[in-house]
């Protein structure tokens, strides 16, 4: 289990309730959870199995060789997809936006989270460099001001508005900060 575990596995289950709150849905039958490669007892699974006894959950990811983000997702027709914590394996924006943006459209709930890492910020600040990876920066996700939402360092950064001009507007947004980690959670119901 890694050390920010005991923090954010909470904070996925009480987003994932307030989703299905919101959602108002009798019943979840079919799931899969996209990075996740087994069920956890202490993870969203268990969760979602104690309250959906009945569901069929699956299990897609790169070391169950069923899911390669980086590549067509090709998930359809399930009652709930969710993701936490995979987004930043991202290799290619636009694919990503294409392939989340399917999904939104083919399920009836999809859950995802964005992790922005203070680290990734300094390194951009400081040295005006390229990090390795794509970074969502929701930071300005509630800001109106234009010099914001445009903010786009590189080729790299996906600001708000990047997203929002390919994603349709999420139904539920929670916000939850670390000292250095920015966790956006968003969620789309059908
Ligand atoms: C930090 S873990 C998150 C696990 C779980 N979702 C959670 O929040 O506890 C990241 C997961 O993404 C998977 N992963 C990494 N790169 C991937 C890729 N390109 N395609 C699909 N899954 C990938 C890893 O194998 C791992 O299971």
């Amino acid at each position: 289990m890694g050390l920010s575990d005991p923090i954010v596995l909470p904070e996925q289950c009480k987003f994932l309730g307030a989703v299905l709150d919101v959602a108002n849905v009798q019943d979840i039958n079919s799931v899969v959870h996209l990075g996740q490669h087994k069920p956890e007892g202490k993870k969203v699974d268990a969760y979602i199995q104690g309250r959906y006894p009945n569901a069929k959950q699956e299990f897609w990811d790169i070391k169950n060789d069923n899911w390669d983000m980086n590549k067509e997702w090709g998930v359809k027709d399930k009652d709930l997809v969710a993701s936490f914590r995979v987004a930043h394996y991202v290799k290619d924006k636009d694919h990503f936006l294409e392939q989340l943006k399917k999904c939104i459209d083919n399920n009836r709930i999809t859950v995802f989270d964005f992790q922005l890492f203070q680290g990734n910020l300094e390194v951009y600040n400081d040295n005006n460099q390229r990090t390795p990876s794509i970074n969502f920066d929701f930071r300005f996700i509630h800001d109106t001001k234009e010099e914001y939402k445009e903010s786009n360092i590189n080729g790299t950064h996906v600001t708000w508005k990047d997203f929002c001009d390919v994603i349709p507007h999420p139904n539920v947004i929670r916000v939850h900060t670390t000292r250095s980690i920015f966790y956006h959670y968003l969620a789309w119901i059908k």
